[in-house]
């Protein structure tokens, strides 16, 4: 079936990443068709539930929509005319039109009578609060002109993309799961929409084993755990190590260990599947971070031997540190980077690494 995936537009790729790494690990086959700022629409081999999971533990995906037909703005009222309604609109519903950018769309006034159509042909009431069906209209493939002061603006759109709704984002998840909400709170704990977006990108499975070796709080760990994995945790501080059990157990999971031990005197049983961590940066960019680099040389090496061949690791670190150099010597490759500008002295990398 083909889809319209409406991305966050917080960060320039991550959200596309997570979602071609998640489409991966469900095993779902796919071809993008293409792409516009914040759309990425596609063919996927799949069913509407595998669908709907999918969509279910996304940090940057917001919407998933199933693609009926795509036309013009000019061409929208013939489009919906040729669409049998009685085949997607079976209960109450509601029309929704859905703008990527500033561009000027007559909302309410397509809604009013794409929404009078629709109601007609299903014969199905329209329901704002509570409709089983949502139509969305999507404007995207914008015309862009910039002005001189390198502004820009949307003229206009070349296409909609009809769809409905499968599934959307649960804001409210990563709202109730604020770390200052948890029972043990440190300023260094990572938003849970990073922390879930970095669980992804290590292509963790259900049932499979992420390991955390740098956990503090258990951010990472709590986002994995929401994807029914095993979970293993260590920190260097007592305190983090009683913090993230504190906090595990909050959340209602039962299938954890975490060790309060360095990193790189770690001691595992089993070789794990994937690996998300977030080591401390250091305050040594006037030295040119060599303690750090180090410390996450060190890491790496001591990680791989419990890693599987076929597992990944991805890791945040900060932009003053080289992980090209850091890996030398370890037998560990880049597979993809990004970046997070966190302000303007910090700009945070998200790397994922592979064995080689
Ligand atoms: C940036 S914090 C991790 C924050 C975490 N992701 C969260 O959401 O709370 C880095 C953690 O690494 C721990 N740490 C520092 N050096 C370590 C080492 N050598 N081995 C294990 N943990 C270490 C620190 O105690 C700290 O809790």
């Amino acid at each position: 079936m083909e889809i319209t995936v409406i991305l966050s537009q917080e960060n320039e790729t991550l959200p596309r990443a997570e979602l071609l790494a998640r489409l991966g690990t469900l095993n779902i086959k796919y071809e993008i068709l293409n792409e516009y700022p914040g759309i990425v629409e596609l063919e996927v081999d799949a069913t509407k539930d595998e669908v709907s999971e999918l969509g279910a533990h996304l940090a940057y995906t917001h919407e998933i929509l199933y693609t009926i037909k795509k036309t013009t703005p000019e061409n929208l009222q013939t489009a919906i005319e040729s669409i049998d309604w009685t085949k997607y609109v079976k209960d109450s519903f509601k029309v929704r039109v859905k703008r990527m950018g500033n561009g000027d769309v007559d909302k309410d006034g397509i809604e009013r009578n794409i929404g009078g159509y629709i109601k007609k042909e299903s014969q199905m009431p329209v329901s704002l609060d509570n409709a089983v069906h949502t139509i969305k209209l999507v404007y995207t493939d914008p015309e862009v002109v910039t002005n001189e002061y390198k502004e820009t603006s949307i003229t206009s759109y070349n296409k909609v993309i009809i769809t409905e709704l499968i599934i959307e984002q649960n804001k409210r998840h990563f709202f109730d799961n604020k770390p200052h909400k948890r029972p043990y709170f440190h300023p260094g704990s990572m938003s849970p929409k990073l922390a879930l977006c970095m669980v992804n990108l290590a292509r963790v499975h259900e049932n499979d084993t992420l390991l955390d070796p740098f956990c503090g709080t258990g951010g990472i760990l709590i986002e994995a755990g929401e994807l029914n994995t095993k979970l293993i945790g260590s920190d260097i501080e007592k305190q983090m190590y009683e913090g993230t059990k504190l906090n595990l157990a909050a959340e209602g999971f039962s299938d954890f260990k975490i060790m309060w031990e360095d990193v790189r005197d770690l001691k595992l049983d089993k070789k794990v599947d994937a690996v998300a961590m977030d080591p401390p940066y250091g305050i040594s960019t006037t030295l040119g971070g060599d303690d750090t680099k180090q410390l996450y040389h060190e890491a790496l090496n001591a990680i791989s031997s419990y890693l599987k061949d076929d597992g990944y690791i991805c890791m945040a670190s900060p932009h003053y540190i080289d992980l090209n150099e850091v890996i030398e010597g370890t037998p560990l490759k880049i597979k993809e980077q990004h970046s997070i500008r966190m302000h303007k002295s910090l700009t945070r990398i998200i790397t994922v690494l592979t064995k080689k």
